[in-house]
């Protein structure tokens, strides 16, 4: 949608994947207040969004209540607070009846809770679609889209059907971002499930409208250290958003470097906005490249070796759209962020580990 925001896919981070309904404004504060010092702020996380469990139920003039247990001093005093340290900040509902968590839902309310939502001073809407049976995506998520545009204010709007309806074919014109699968789980099966469900659909995200194959669980703990970084990675190379979904308020050194890895990121925030598509597999998708063209004619690479056991990948030019295939490109590593060395036609990775990868960007040499 074309309201100047997802000029590249948003980062920030949300309460559900670590809290889940256990909220309250001391743990999203204090979020807040980590990553504006850790590091992530510096490296462009910017929204702290508020997810489930927040509202209670409605007055009797239709506005939205939230629960006085975990936000005694209500919203806006949150979000005062979170634009205080220089952060934007994002909320949560449904475009049925109720949430999942059967709190409040906005249908019939959009307008409504549109306008509260601007008062409060939210930068970011999530909307989601429990209890909206019978109704069509489309259709009622044009009503909030429409709602948000009328208030005059800038709100992020990200589309939360799960993927049921293709939203990637409508997502476009009425939000920032659509998510395109079921929720991701923190294990290894559920982030390549939803990995491997974006590439079919990589030609629909672009500036200003993101496909969203949902929240990081990078720090959760379901996962090994190699296992995150092959998760960040590709989520990078997806133009997937970067919403972080662990405890940034203690959070561990390792869990912080993958999160904040500034040439990982660039991939992800490049201004060309071309989602990094599945080019090439090996030995039944054993082995996969993923790769993305980037705004300064480099091209960004993931070799993914998705096998239990070790193996190199072969990367051949001629799968990244570099012509004439003999070009001589600079190989370089973005996590060991070093010059590999210039080669022409192919290159070959080292050994890369179990559910590892090896994340690259091939600049042509200028001799
Ligand atoms: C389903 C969504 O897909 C999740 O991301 C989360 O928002 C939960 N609902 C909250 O109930």
């Amino acid at each position: 949608i074309n309201n100047g925001l997802g000029l590249t896919p948003q980062m920030g981070w949300n309460s559900w994947n670590y809290y889940a309904c256990d909220i309250n404004e001391t743990v999203i504060m204090n979020t807040a207040l980590a990553m504006s010092k850790n590091g992530m702020a510096a490296a462009g996380y910017k929204y702290v969004n508020i997810d489930d469990c927040w509202a209670l139920e409605r007055a009797s003039n239709g506005t939205v209540i939230p629960d006085p247990k975990a936000f005694p001093n209500g919203i806006k005093y949150v979000a005062d607070y979170i634009h205080s340290l220089g952060l934007l900040i994002g909320i949560y509902t449904d475009a049925g009846l109720y949430t999942c968590q059967k709190r409040p839902g906005s249908y019939g309310f959009e307008e409504i809770d549109a306008i509260t939502y601007a008062e409060w001073g939210i930068d970011y809407l999530k909307e989601d679609w429990c209890y909206s049976f019978l109704e069509n995506p489309q259709e009622r998520y044009q009503i909030m889209s429409n709602s948000l545009n009328a208030t005059g204010r800038q709100i992020f709007f990200s589309l939360c059907d799960w993927g049921t309806d293709n939203p990637w074919t409508f997502g476009g014109a009425i939000a920032n971002s659509w998510r395109t699968t079921p929720d991701i789980k923190d294990n290894w099966d559920s982030m390549m499930a939803n990995l491997m469900a974006q590439a079919s659909i990589s030609s629909y995200s672009g500036v200003g409208g993101w496909n969203d194959p949902d929240m990081l669980e990078v720090g959760n703990g379901g996962m090994t250290n190699t296992e995150y970084i092959s998760h960040f990675s590709l989520w990078s190379i997806l133009n997937a958003p970067l919403i972080a979904g662990n405890n940034l308020i203690d959070i561990d050194q390792e869990t912080l470097s993958i999160l904040t890895a500034t040439e990982v990121i660039a991939v992800n925030q490049d201004p060309l906005g071309v989602q990094g598509a599945l080019v090439k597999s090996y030995n039944g998708g054993l082995q996969q490249i993923w790769a993305k063209p980037m705004a300064d004619g480099s091209r960004a690479v993931v070799l993914f070796n998705t096998d239990t056991n070790p193996a190199t990948i072969t990367l051949n030019w001629a799968d990244i759209w570099v012509a004439p295939v003999t070009q001589q490109l600079v190989v370089r590593d973005l996590w060991q962020q070093s010059n590999l060395g210039t080669f022409a036609t192919t290159f070959v990775s080292e050994v890369i580990p179990p559910h590892g990868c090896v994340m690259l960007k091939l600049t042509p040499a200028t001799n």
